[in-house]
């Protein structure tokens, strides 16, 4: 497994890779890898002949009051866990490489898919993912891009990004890995104390509960989201959203129709830690 942090050299690699005729499946990451990350990989192997990682805290994508400084990072670790897995290159840029010294003159914007979920919680954060994401593609130029469903407001966005801008990718998502308890794997779970942790799988719980209402004959979710938020806070969790929204538009649904996709998405604060969780699902 070799290593790049160079723009120049892992073009010329990748261009050797594709001139031998071999597809490349690329995942995209910020590192503190676990199950979730490594399951992308594996589904990165089965789509393509050759697997790019990129490990980079994308500083665009953090406000000001959140968490960029204290993001695990734990190069050394990652690197060995992408070597077990059999990844064949990685690329681990810095800031100066990715973003360079000069001015910024652009600023995509999104439009509806970033108004409610954590583009309305997090002003600027699927601009910065759009911003990355956009460069890492024009420099690994994947056949192939796996993302997780964990964070399915970014799949979504950034499958919308692939369509309007034309990049030549099959877009690939990959099923939650979650912990034998429930909680969803996150770099973030990190964060949590013991005793946060033992209340953490609470978020799932109440997504499986509302599902399960939903499935029982719930067409118009507005008040069990609503008990489900006061079970939530009740139980220790600082609610930021809890709610279904229609897939497509990621706008809030409020009476579910048959043959629809929805997402039912939430996101809570257990102390400082931000847990996000979500069911995307059809009646
Ligand atoms: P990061 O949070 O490191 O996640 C990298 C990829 O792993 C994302 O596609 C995410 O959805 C996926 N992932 C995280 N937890 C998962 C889990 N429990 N099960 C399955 N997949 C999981 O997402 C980002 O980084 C960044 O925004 C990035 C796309 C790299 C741009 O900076």
């Amino acid at each position: 497994m070799d290593t790049y942090n160079s723009i120049q050299e892992i073009r010329k690699v990748i261009s050797s890779i594709k001139s031998e005729g071999k597809t490349v499946a690329f995942v995209p990451t910020m590192g503190a890898l676990h199950e979730g990350h490594l399951s992308l990989m594996r589904i990165a192997q089965k789509e393509a002949d050759v697997v790019v990682v990129s490990i980079y805290v994308n500083p665009e994508q953090f406000g000001p009051n959140e968490d960029y400084d204290s993001y695990p990072r734990t190069l050394d670790s990652d690197l060995e866990k992408c070597r077990k897995e059999g990844v064949d290159l990685v690329f681990a840029p810095d800031d100066k490489i990715i973003y360079g010294s000069g001015n910024k003159y652009l600023n995509i914007g999104i439009s509806e898919l970033n108004i409610h979920m954590d583009g309305g919680s997090r002003p600027g954060f699927f601009e910065g993912i759009l911003l990355v994401v956009n460069k890492l593609f024009n420099i690994i130029k994947p056949d192939v891009a796996v993302f997780g469903q964990k964070d399915a407001q970014q799949y979504r966005i950034l499958n919308q990004m692939v369509d309007e801008f034309n990049h030549d990718v099959k877009m690939v998502m990959g099923p939650i890995v979650r912990a034998n308890d429930g909680l969803a794997l996150s770099s973030r779970n990190a964060y949590l104390s013991d005793e946060e942790r033992t209340i953490a799988p609470g978020l799932y719980r109440s997504l499986q509960y509302i599902i399960k209402q939903i499935q029982d004959g719930v067409k118009e979710p507005g008040l069990l989201l609503k008990h489900q938020i006061s079970e939530l806070e009740a139980k220790g969790f600082k609610n930021d959203y809890l709610n279904v929204f229609v897939y497509q538009t990621m706008q809030p649904a409020e009476t579910l129709k048959s043959g629809e996709k929805y997402i039912l998405a939430g996101a809570a604060y257990l102390g400082k830690t931000r847990l996000i969780d979500n069911i995307i699902f059809e009646i």
